[in-house]
C-alpha cells in the first residue's frame, strides 16, 4: 500500500510511505529556496515519487493533514468576529485571506491539480484527515513505543490548538482538545512579534534570548494573558494579545501599558527584551507542564509523544521530560506542520490496516541524495580543484583540519527531514575553541551573537559531557553540560549552561559517526559543533547549492561525499 502525504499550508512538504515503511520525505522550502514556504509541494512530491520510481497512478491514496471544509468554518467564524471589529478586519483581511482562499481552492481541486502538474497520470483518491491526529501519528507511529500519552501543541489546527490523546499501535484515542483562540503557539508567536522578530519564523531566537533574561514579567503574563485552568486547560486573553494583530505589529494599549513598547526589528536588544523573552518562555513551559501533568494523571502512561510546532521548543521539551512525570519523551525530527505530511501518510496507512511494525525512527535521512559524480560535476563547473579520498583517510584529514580551528562544510547522504542539520548538510567546527562562534559568525553567518550552536556527540560518550538520559538523535531537547566539561567545549555551551544535543549512534549515519570518532581519537573529545549548511536561506539541498554557498563564505573546506575541496585552491585554468 503506497500512500503519498502532502501539506500545502505553511511548511509545505511531502512524504511517501509504502506499507508503513518511510520511502522519502522532504520539505518544499529546500527545493524552492524559500523558508517555511506555503505552496502546493510539487517539487517535494516529484522527489518522493522519483525516489521510489513511482507515478501518481501507482499510489493507493493521497493523504492530506487538513479537513479543509472545517477550515472553512473557522474562516466563517473569523470573518464574523472581524465584522464586529473594523480594526481587526483591516488587519486580518487582505492578502492573508486571499492566500487562505487559494490554499483551500487547491485542496478542493487537488486531484485534478496533481494529475495535471505532477506527471500527467491519474491521481488516486485524496483523503483529508484531522490535522492534530496527523501530528500525533507523525510522532507515535515512528516512535519505538508500544503505547504512550500524546500531546500535540501548535498554532492552530482546523479549530483547535492543543490535543491530548492516548495511543497504542492500534489507535489514537482523543482525550481532550483546547479550542481557538487559546493557542500556545500563537501566544509565543505574538511575543516573538512583540520582541521585533518574525512571528511563525523566529521563535527559536526568542527561546535562545530567554536564557539571558530574568522572568520578571511572568507573573503579569500568568495573571493577564495566559491563565491555566483545572483539568489541563488554559485560556489566552486574545483581547489583550491578539495573534493576528500582533503579526502586523499591533498590540493593545493595555498590553503595552503592562509591558512597555514593542521592540522595532532594528532596535538594540535591551535587558527588558531579554526579560520578556525569559518571561514568555517560563510561562510557556509552565503551561505545557500543567497540560502534560494532567495528561500523565489521566493516562498513567510512562511515555510521552510530543508534536506540533511548539515541540520545536527544545528547552520546554527538556523541562517536560524532567518534571511532567514521564520516563521517556519522543519528539520526531519534523515536529511542525511539515511533519504532518508524513503523519498523514502513516495515519492513513494505519487506518487501512497497513503494517506498522516500525521499530522506531533513528534517522532523519529521508530527503534527496546525490551521487559522487553529481557532486564532482558541480565542483568542476565552479572550477574547483577536487581531491578524492577513501572514507577513513577523509575522516582523519577532516578531523585534523577541524582540530586546527578550520571550518568544514559537510555534505553527504540524504538531506535531513525537519529543520535541523544532523550531519548530512552541516557546517562543522571544533567545539573546544572559545573563539569559534565569533569565527563562524564572521566567516559564514550573520546571525544574532546570542544564539547558541549545538553539539553532536558519540552516543555512548554523551553522558560524560551532558546530563542526558537516553539518546537524542534529532536535536529536539537540551541538556545541562556537565560542569567539569563546560571549559572543554565552550563553543556549544549556552549562557544557561545547557546545550541542544545530537547523539550519534553506530548505525544511523556511519560516515558522520566515523568523523566524530576520528576527532575523538585525535583530541580526546567526541564532540563537534554542528550547525546547518546555509547562509540566510533554507539548508542546501543540491550539490550546486552547496558549492554556491561555499563560495559565498570564507569557510576553508568543503566535503561532498568523499570529495574534498580547499578554499584558496587555484581554480583550474581554462584550456586553450
Ligand atoms: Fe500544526
Amino acid at each position: 500500500m503506497r500512500i503519498l502525504g502532502l501539506s500545502n499550508m505553511r511548511d509545505a512538504a511531502a512524504a511517501l510511505v509504502d506499507n508503513g515503511r518511510i520511502i522519502a520525505a522532504a520539505e518544499e522550502e529546500r527545493f524552492v529556496r524559500v523558508k517555511h514556504v506555503t505552496a502546493l509541494p510539487l517539487h517535494a512530491i516529484r522527489f518522493c515519487l522519483q525516489a521510489d520510481g513511482t507515478r501518481l497512478e501507482d499510489l493507493d491514496a493521497v493523504a492530506v493533514p487538513w479537513k479543509y471544509w472545517q477550515l472553512g468554518r473557522r474562516a466563517a467564524l473569523t470573518i464574523g468576529s472581524m465584522l464586529q471589529s473594523p480594526r481587526q478586519f483591516a488587519v486580518k483581511g487582505g492578502r492573508a485571506a486571499d492566500r487562505l482562499i487559494h490554499e483551500w481552492g487547491e485542496l478542493a481541486f487537488l486531484r485534478m491539480l496533481l494529475s495535471r502538474r505532477v506527471d500527467g497520470t491519474k491521481c488516486p483518491p485524496v483523503v483529508f484527515l484531522d490535522h492534530h491526529l496527523c501530528h500525533a501519528a507523525s510522532a507515535m507511529l515512528v516512535s519505538s513505543f508500544e503505547r504512550a500519552a500524546v500531546m500535540v501543541v501548535d498554532g492552530a489546527s482546523e479549530a483547535h490548538t492543543t490535543m491530548l490523546a492516548w495511543a497504542d499501535r492500534e489507535e489514537i484515542r482523543v482525550i481532550t482538545r483546547v479550542p481557538l483562540p487559546h493557542s500556545l503557539g500563537q501566544f509565543y508567536a505574538a511575543i516573538t512579534a512583540y520582541l521585533g522578530f518574525r512571528p511563525d519564523h523566529d521563535e527559536y531566537i526568542v527561546m535562545g534570548l530567554a536564557a539571558y533574561g530574568v522572568p520578571r514579567y511572568a507573573q503579569t503574563l500568568r495573571e493577564e494573558v495566559l491563565k491555566t485552568l483545572p483539568a489541563g486547560q488554559f485560556r489566552l486573553n486574545a483581547r489583550l494579545l491578539d495573534f493576528h494583530l500582533a503579526r502586523r505589529g499591533w498590540f493593545s494599549a493595555e498590553f503595552l501599558r503592562f509591558f512597555g513598547p514593542a521592540r522595532r526589528p532594528e532596535e538594540e536588544i535591551m535587558p527588558r527584551h531579554q526579560d520578556m523573552a525569559a518571561s514568555a518562555q517560563a510561562v510557556l513551559e509552565e503551561t505545557l507542564l500543567h497540560v502534560a501533568r494532567h495528561l500523565k494523571a489521566v493516562t498513567k502512561e510512562q511515555r510521552l509523544c510530543l508534536a506540533g510546532g511548539v515541540a520545536y521548543n527544545c528547552v520546554a521539551n527538556s523541562r517536560l521530560l524532567r518534571e511532567a512525570g514521564f520516563d521517556e519523551v519522543f519528539v520526531p525530527p519534523a515536529a511542525g506542520d511539515s511533519g504532518t505530511a508524513l503523519g498523514a501518510a502513516l495515519w492513513l496507512t494505519h487506518r487501512r490496516g497497513g503494517s506498522s511494525n516500525f521499530k522506531g525512527m533513528r534517522t532523519a535521512s529521508w530527503g534527496p541524495q546525490f551521487s559522487e559524480a553529481a557532486c564532482q560535476e558541480a565542483l568542476d563547473a565552479a572550477g574547483l580543484v577536487v581531491e578524492r579520498l577513501d572514507e577513513a583517510p577523509l575522516c582523519e584529514k577532516v578531523a585534523g583540519e577541524l582540530a586546527a580551528g578550520r571550518l568544514v562544510f559537510w555534505f553527504q547522504g540524504r538531506m535531513e527531514w525537519g529543520p535541523r542539520a544532523l550531519g548530512n548538510r552541516s557546517l562543522l567546527a571544533d567545539p573546544r575553541r572559545e573563539d569559534i562562534r565569533a569565527l563562524i559568525n564572521m566567516k559564514v553567518k550573520l546571525r544574532e551573537p546570542f544564539r547558541p550552536f549545538a553539539p553532536s556527540v558519540l552516543e555512548e560518550r554523551a553522558s560524560e559531557y551532558f546530563a542526558l538520559s537516553g539518546s537524542s538523535p534529532f536535536m529536539v531537547r537540551t541538556a545541562a553540560v556537565q560542569s567539569s566539561m563546560k571549559g572543554v567545549i565552550p563553543a556549544v555551551v549556552h549562557v544557561d549552561g545547557t546545550a541542544r544535543v545530537q547523539t550519534v549512534d553506530a548505525e544511523s549515519n556511519p560516515r558522520y559517526r566515523r568523523l566524530l570518532e576520528s576527532f575523538a581519537r585525535r583530541t580526546g573529545v567526541p564532540v563537534l559543533l554542528n550547525t546547518s549548511f546555509n547562509v540566510n536561506e533554507p539548508i542546501v539541498c543540491t550539490p550546486q547549492e552547496a558549492v554556491a554557498c561555499f563560495l559565498r563564505t570564507e569557510v576553508e573546506w568543503l566535503v561532498m561525499e568523499t570529495l574534498l575541496v580547499r578554499r584558496h585552491s587555484t581554480p583550474s585554468a581554462p584550456e586553450g
